[in-house]
């Protein structure tokens, strides 16, 4: 079998178009292999990582204020995209059960098995919920059940969206909003602006997990394309730009050298780089102007008391 009779798996496909485009990048959705999960765990409790404490505190200030701003009618549906432990999202769902609403809860992941350890979880922890997962690709999600006649919340939390460049975020958010009808509303985790010591310490933390984590996507491409990075011979680069509140990580190669990549040679040289993730921090003015492009109207805001971190409730009106 020759190598160009093979049909390459989008892992491949992207690897290649990163690894061979002038300025080299990886797409971080490939982070995300099983020890890419469970580092991600590792940094949603690491002290430097305060994103995730921030949103847990947001909904635990503010759970019943959410749920009014949520509820006009009866029953509704929540539609988590990405919904991972569910950890943070239990604080709410918890409170609403509490509260006697009518509600479904519609996690959706690529990952089948990701939604039945959340569901065997979620329905030992809070009696009665109306659980109804969905496994599969956002959009596909999206397009089979908003469709539905009850209002839909989608839920977009933890500063997913960051991972989006703010054009990106446009195209992505307006694309969401299409599926939506009229009165449905999205509730999503933003990370906002604030001393650049803090962003940068978030994605550089002490014991070394994030670099870890970057790292990781190089032993996966290894594993899963036969490759041979050397994982010692590039340096974690983490870099926040005040005034994009764009946080952008790297990989650089120390030295000059050849990575080999299922027979084929990619080239470095000394102190090139790959772009890895992007990790994007919003200011209010750049959030409203993010609503409008989307077409979206903003109607509430719940902040931490440091005013780290948002979530926000946005309207599709027509
Ligand atoms: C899951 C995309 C919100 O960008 O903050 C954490 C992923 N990367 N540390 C983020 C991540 C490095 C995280 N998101």
């Amino acid at each position: 079998m020759t190598k160009e009779l093979t049909t390459l798996t989008p892992l491949a496909e992207d690897v290649f178009e990163g690894l061979q485009a002038d300025n080299k990048y990886l797409p971080s959705k490939y982070f995300y292999d099983a020890r890419g999960d469970e580092l991600f765990q590792q940094i949603m409790h690491l002290e430097e990582y305060y994103l995730t404490r921030k949103e847990l505190e947001i909904f635990q200030t503010h759970k019943q204020a959410i749920l009014e701003a949520i509820n006009g009618a009866e029953p509704f549906r929540i539609i988590e995209l990405g919904a991972g432990d569910g950890l943070k999202t239990k604080v709410l769902l918890k409170h609403f059960m509490e509260a006697k609403v009518d509600f479904t809860y519609t996690p959706v992941d690529i990952s089948g098995n990701v939604l039945e350890i959340l569901k065997s979880n979620l329905k030992a922890e809070i009696p009665g919920l109306k659980i109804e997962p969905y496994e599969g690709d956002y959009f596909d999600a999206l397009a089979e059940i908003a469709e539905s006649p009850e209002k839909d919340i989608v839920f977009f939390l933890g500063s997913n969206v960051g991972n989006f460049s703010e054009k990106e975020a446009v195209g992505f958010l307006t694309k969401l909003q299409e599926f939506l009808k009229e009165g449905d509303l999205l509730f999503m985790g933003v990370d906002l602006k604030k001393d650049p010591a803090i962003i940068l310490n978030a994605y550089n933390d002490e014991h070394g997990v994030t670099r870890e984590f970057n790292l990781n996507l190089l032993d996966r491409i290894n594993v899963e394309l036969e490759a041979n990075f050397d994982r010692n011979q590039f340096l974690h680069y983490p870099y926040y730009n005040p005034h994009t509140g764009e946080c952008r990580s790297y990989l650089i190669s120390k030295v000059e050298q050849a990575v080999t990549i299922m027979d084929e040679e990619i080239h470095f040289n000394a102190w090139e780089a790959i772009f890895m993730e992007i990790s994007k921090k919003y200011d209010q003015k750049q959030l409203k102007e993010l609503a409008t492009a989307a077409g979206f109207i903003p109607q509430k805001t719940f902040f931490d008391s440091d005013n780290w971190f948002a979530d926000l409730l946005w309207l599709k009106e027509k």
